[in-house]
């Protein structure tokens, strides 16, 4: 972490104080065999696994994976990660933790496509005495080790506050929305909804809303037409959108249908390279920029300590999460909002994205040299 940029700062203001609570249930050490794996393989080496949810969202194969796995090499030269992603199957994802577990992890860092159904997930591994850290979604009614995540009801907040505030300016203030919320598999889609309707409820009207099904952006596209198809063209003056990948399948349908996205101001999260590009265009009015690096380090830092049987880092802070069955012992970072003018002084200071990543095309050129990219 590069403690001189100010979104780390925030992040680290998390991390920074707190208790130091030591481990319980340390995992076991694996003797299984070695299909599912990545990386190097060492006699003796510790064994974690990475289970991501989905490939449609860049995040996580472009971000999580590539941190997670660089920070537990940094600590354990040695140690094997076994990697696998759902790609948005929950029976997927049950069959590559059963594969996990059979090939001898130590401990699962489990991001679930279905925050409900891996439960039982979490069940097999407490039955091998498998620690679980639930990695960015909370799984709910389970015994899970750790929880590490944003604060997900914030970025629902910070997303509905940002749009609420740009419909008033634009005069629209009571006017029509559409909602395109994310999968209802997904506890953190939960929380994002929730959030964002604490703000957007009584102060516009929702005239279309959806859960998009494993988060699609296609499928968003297909509800954004629907949305177009039931309100007509001018009946709506801004679209809420959970995350980048299905504002970029909403912004696809109105433009598809003739209407221009710039004047249709709409919110995403994730602050991925497509959807940085788009609030440079001023073609999505915000994103939301979740530090992945400090969320994959700290998953990586507990998963190694578990996985050594050594205790939680000193300084590291931990809230209490409830899932329904627990409190779970938790790391909530701080998630912050990115409008075309703040791009420089947030993904870019933080290093996320260099500009010469975003400004890629003459026309991403013109538009970052006008809020000071270069
Ligand atoms: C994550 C988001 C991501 C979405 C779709 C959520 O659980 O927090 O960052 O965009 O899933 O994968």
């Amino acid at each position: 972490m590069r403690r001189t940029r100010p979104i780390i700062w925030i992040a680290l203001l998390v991390l920074a104080v707190g208790v130091t609570t030591m481990l319980a249930g340390c995992g076991t050490s694996g003797t299984g065999t070695t299909g599912t794996a990545t990386g190097t393989p060492a006699a003796g080496g510790l064994k974690i696994a990475l289970l991501l949810p989905e490939t449609k969202t860049a995040r996580y194969e472009t971000q999580d994976r590539p941190l997670f796995e660089a920070k537990v090499k940094e600590l354990a030269p040695d140690a094997q990660i076994l990697y696998s992603n759902a790609n948005q199957d929950a029976t997927e994802q049950q069959a590559q933790a059963d594969a996990a577990l059979t090939n001898g992890a130590q401990v699962l860092v489990l991001d679930p496509v279905d925050s409900a159904s891996a439960a039982s997930i979490v069940a097999k591994a407490k039955a091998k005495n498998v620690p679980v850290i639930s990695y960015d979604r909370l799984i709910l009614n389970a015994d899970v080790d750790y929880y590490v995540s944003f604060d997900n009801e914030k970025v629902g907040t910070l997303q509905g506050q940002a749009l609420l505030d740009k419909i008033t300016k634009d005069g629209n203030a009571g006017k029509t929305i559409v909602m395109i919320n994310g999968s209802p598999t997904d506890n953190n889609a939960t929380l994002f909804k929730k959030g964002a309707h604490s703000i957007l409820d009584g102060k516009v009207k929702i005239g279309a809303e959806y859960d998009t099904p494993d988060w699609s952006p296609d499928k968003a596209q297909t509800e954004m037409d629907q949305a177009i198809t039931k309100l007509g063209k001018n009946g709506f003056v801004a679209v809420y959108c959970a995350n980048d990948g299905t504002c970029g399948g909403a912004i696809a349908a109105m433009k598809g249908a003739g209407i221009d996205p710039k004047k249709r101001p709409s919110t995403g999260q994730d602050a991925e390279l497509a959807g940085i590009q788009r609030v440079l265009l001023g073609e999505q009015f915000i994103t939301i920029y979740k530090a992945i690096k400090a969320e994959a380090n700290t998953a990586a830092e507990l998963a190694v300590a578990l996985a050594k049987g050594s205790g939680v880092p000193s300084s590291m802070t931990l809230s209490k999460v409830n899932n329904g069955k627990i409190d779970v012992p938790s790391v909530l970072l701080n998630p912050v909002v990115v409008t075309k003018e703040t791009i420089k002084d947030t993904v870019v200071a933080d290093g996320f994205w260099t500009a010469a990543q975003i400004m890629n095309t003459p026309e991403l050129v013109a538009a970052g040299q006008l809020v000071g990219l270069k």
